[in-house]
């Protein structure tokens, strides 16, 4: 008993092929077909491959997203992909400080702040990424840490904070198989619906991510303040992600 429209989002990573995206898309296509979705659909692709996933996604329910964005409008960015560029590729959103590029790329909350602004101004909706390490957790840091992580999104977005999506992905529980139990995840999500009722956005989207599954997707989906999910391993096999889709009504 919600207004908010599920999402399941398909984050790629760093996987793919022309030949591969085309085989995949096309079976998810098919199998969309058959059974229209209840929820909105979304693949995170590498940006390379936009171009080409813009064209087999024409005439289906699948939406475009890209896996970072960058948080300037244009120039001497070298490496970096602008929203509007994102945008021109039929992207209509990206994701925002996972928790990848946090790791990997040194990616603050200041700086996810900074690229969700750009890519609302650049007419992208953000999927911001939060969540804590298995230390963290293990110190009893978890809601701080992703409220510190969501406070700074909202410090920045103000009441643009209603136009994004959010994501909770616990470190601990990505790529591991290790999925955070239905109770654990709405625990979070509650905090986190909480937080953007503060800041009159309280209709945002918060999306669970961390090895979900073909058979434990619809438990989290039923959790009253868990909008949907963002798939990674999962999202490769055609078959496993139209099973996630179906769970999500
Ligand atoms: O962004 C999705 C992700 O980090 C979860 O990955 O492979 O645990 O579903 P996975």
């Amino acid at each position: 008993t919600t207004h908010r429209k599920k999402i399941i989002a398909g984050n790629w990573k760093m996987n793919g092929s022309l030949q591969a995206n085309a085989a995949l898309l096309q079976a998810l296509a098919a199998g969309l077909q058959v059974a229209a979705p209840a929820c909105a659909v979304i693949v995170a692709a590498p940006a390379v491959y936009l171009a080409q996933i813009q064209a087999l996604v024409a005439g289906t329910p699948i939406a475009l997203a890209a896996q970072d964005v960058s948080a300037h409008d244009a120039g001497a960015y070298t490496g970096e992909v602008s929203a509007a560029m994102l945008a021109e590729f039929g992207a209509s959103h990206a994701l925002a400080g996972h928790s990848e590029r946090r790791q990997y790329h040194g990616e603050t909350d200041a700086a996810v702040a900074a690229k969700a602004a750009a890519a609302l101004a650049g007419g992208i909706t953000p999927i911001v990424c939060v969540g804590e390490t298995l230390q963290e957790r293990e110190q009893g840091q978890t809601a701080a840490v992703v409220a510190r992580q969501l406070a700074a999104v909202i410090d920045l977005l103000g009441a643009r904070t209603r136009d994004i999506v959010v994501a909770y992905e616990p470190v601990w529980a990505i790529g591991t198989g290790r999925t955070a139990t239905p109770e654990q995840a709405q625990q979070v999500h509650a905090a986190l619906r909480e937080q953007l009722q503060h800041a009159d956005a309280q209709d945002v989207c918060i999306l669970y991510g961390g090895s979900m599954n073909a058979a434990n997707a619809a438990q989290l989906l039923a959790q009253p303040d868990i909008d949907g999910g963002l798939v990674g391993g999962a999202s490769l096999k055609a078959q496993d992600f139209l099973q996630i889709v179906a769970a999500a009504r």
